[in-house]
């Protein structure tokens, strides 16, 4: 199984807005296994089809110590939400940046898992951080979009250099 590459920030492919799953093909459960691997060997908590420029609903998340909780999103929708809380978050596509993001405390989702069977899912504390952070990924949103004018600014010029500089 192979590791995916990982769209790298600013890409415009990182803006494209993911379509429903309308079937778990055989196709669809390849991704979603390959992402897994990506995710896992990155390492990461969390990862969005858009990141490995697949432009489809589906989220893996796994915010356990162990690596052993993979959590599988297709069609992800926010039922509901409340409260707000600022965590310092990151992102495979933005490597080495890190910064506070302000988002909903508690959230509700609904999904499909890699079976198609719909769920509803309550989180809290990094695992709602998580979910919105890559929900925010189907919709074409990176993190550092959340920050200001100047500190997206900052962090183009601070990628591209170490682009120019990697190859
Ligand atoms: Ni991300």
């Amino acid at each position: 199984m192979p590791i995916l590459p990982i769209l790298q920030y600013p890409d415009d492919r990182l803006h494209k807005v993911a379509k429903k799953v309308d079937s778990i093909s055989g196709e669809v459960l390849k991704l979603i296994s390959d992402m897994a691997e990506t995710m896992y060997a990155a390492p990461g908590i969390g990862l969005a089809a858009t990141q490995v420029d697949v432009h489809l609903q589906i989220i893996v998340i796994d915010v356990s110590e162990t690596h052993n909780d993979l959590q599988v999103l297709i069609n992800p929708e926010l039922v509901y939400s409340e409260g707000e809380n600022k965590y310092e978050e990151g992102c495979l596509s933005v490597p080495g940046i890190y910064d506070l993001v302000q988002r909903a405390e508690k959230i509700e989702i609904r999904a499909l898992n890699a079976q198609g069977e719909k769920f509803a899912l309550k989180a809290e504390g990094i695992l709602s951080v998580c979910i919105q952070h890559e929900m925010d990924h189907l919709k074409g949103i990176v993190f550092v979009e959340h920050l200001s004018h100047l500190k997206q600014v900052r962090i183009r010029s601070k990628l591209k250099k170490r682009l120019r500089e990697t190859f």
